[in-house]
């Protein structure tokens, strides 16, 4: 079985952490949330990957490297961006003429995609689309289906709450039904591809499940993965609470909540209190200092005393001694200076 997983995107909500590192490879824990994506279809027979990024690709290099090739992945070069639909089939050489999975690679989720798979053949279906529930469908535009199963049409964001069924960004497509779009022009799988196979009558189907679900796009969702992940509402990994790498000094007189993941190498002082936060590799957060529902990058300095709350900080960014930030996000490598 086959995959191909969207990694190419700028990730602009989630800046500064991404002006240096593409989202799929922050830490989600104690790996790239990449590798949380990868081990998942690893479980349910995967074999073989396709990545494909114009956005800092070197970067992915000591990544797959890392993987030591589990499951195998194929890194394809995309010289200009070619939004969701163009990555996907612009990787159709390498995925066979089978099924294949086709995945955002910056969602989260434990679905069964033995089962999806199972339904997907069942259905004789020409794509098939996770389906996630929410309550307040307002941000997401929602997916309809029939009383089959079967995908109506996309909608575009409600303007009322309303709850409702989201594309959750795991798909199975069969390559025959992107036999009309050519490689290297650009699209998007949701709002161009999949309305035109179901236009053309293919049938597509819909798997709604219960499964955990988040998209790691902002900090607040990839904060709030990170505390779920603790505790431990995300099947097949487990974590202390709070989480400490190797290699992490915390002071003895330091405090850490439960909600707390601190990077490898990373330096909590003196009577500094962390919480609700994540530290990325060697940030360090000085003596007295306090960190709240944040995420400090890697190697990024919150100075003695100084309090930083709801805020993000870019790799290499310092707070100066003393300063209090909320709701900031300071560049990679620069020090914060108020407005
Ligand atoms: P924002 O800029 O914050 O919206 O994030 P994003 O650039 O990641 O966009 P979005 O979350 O809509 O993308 C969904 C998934 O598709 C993510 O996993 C992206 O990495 C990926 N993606 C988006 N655009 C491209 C593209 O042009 N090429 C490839 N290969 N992947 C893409």
């Amino acid at each position: 079985m086959k995959a191909v997983v969207l990694v190419g995107g700028e990730g602009t909500r989630m800046r500064p952490l991404t002006e240096t590192m593409p989202k799929p490879l922050l830490p989600l824990v104690d790996r790239p949330s990449l590798s949380h994506v990868l081990d998942h279809l690893g479980r349910h027979g995967v074999t073989e990957v396709v990545l494909s990024s114009p956005y800092l690709e070197e970067t992915f290099a000591p990544f797959i490297e890392s993987r030591r090739g589990h499951p195998r992945v194929t890194w394809i070069t995309e010289a200009a961006p070619l939004g969701t639909g163009g990555a996907i089939v612009n990787a159709l050489d390498q995925l066979g003429t089978e099924p294949f999975f086709a995945l955002n690679g910056d969602i989260l989720t434990d679905l069964d995609l033995t089962t999806m798979l199972a339904k997907h053949r069942e259905h004789g279906a020409a794509a098939t689309i996770a389906l996630h529930r929410v309550d307040d469908a307002r941000p997401f535009g929602l997916v309809i289906t029939d009383a089959d199963g079967r995908v109506e049409e996309f909608r575009e964001k409600p303007a009322d709450l309303i709850p409702g069924e989201i594309n959750a960004g795991t798909y199975l497509i069969d390559p025959s039904a992107l036999d009309r779009w050519e490689p290297g022009e650009a699209s998007s799988i949701e709002r161009e591809v999949f309305p035109a196979i179901i236009a053309s009558g293919s049938p597509v189907y819909g798997f709604p499940s219960d499964a955990y679900w988040l998209d790691l796009g902002t900090p607040e969702n990839y904060l709030q993965a990170h505390f779920d992940m603790l505790e431990g509402k995300v099947h097949d990994v487990t974590y202390a609470a709070p989480w400490v790498g190797e290699g992490a000094e915390i002071d003895l007189r330091a405090h850490l909540g439960r909600w707390v993941a601190i990077g490898p190498g990373a330096l909590v002082g003196p009577g500094a209190q962390i919480d609700d936060s994540v530290l990325h590799p060697g940030a360090r957060v000085l003596a007295g200092a306090t960190v709240v529902r944040s995420v400090i990058g890697a190697g990024a300095e919150v100075g003695d005393g100084a309090t930083v709350e709801d805020s993000v900080l870019g790799q290499g960014a310092v707070v100066p001694d003393g300063y209090a930030l909320q709701g900031e996000r300071v560049s990679s490598g620069t020090t914060y200076r108020p407005a």
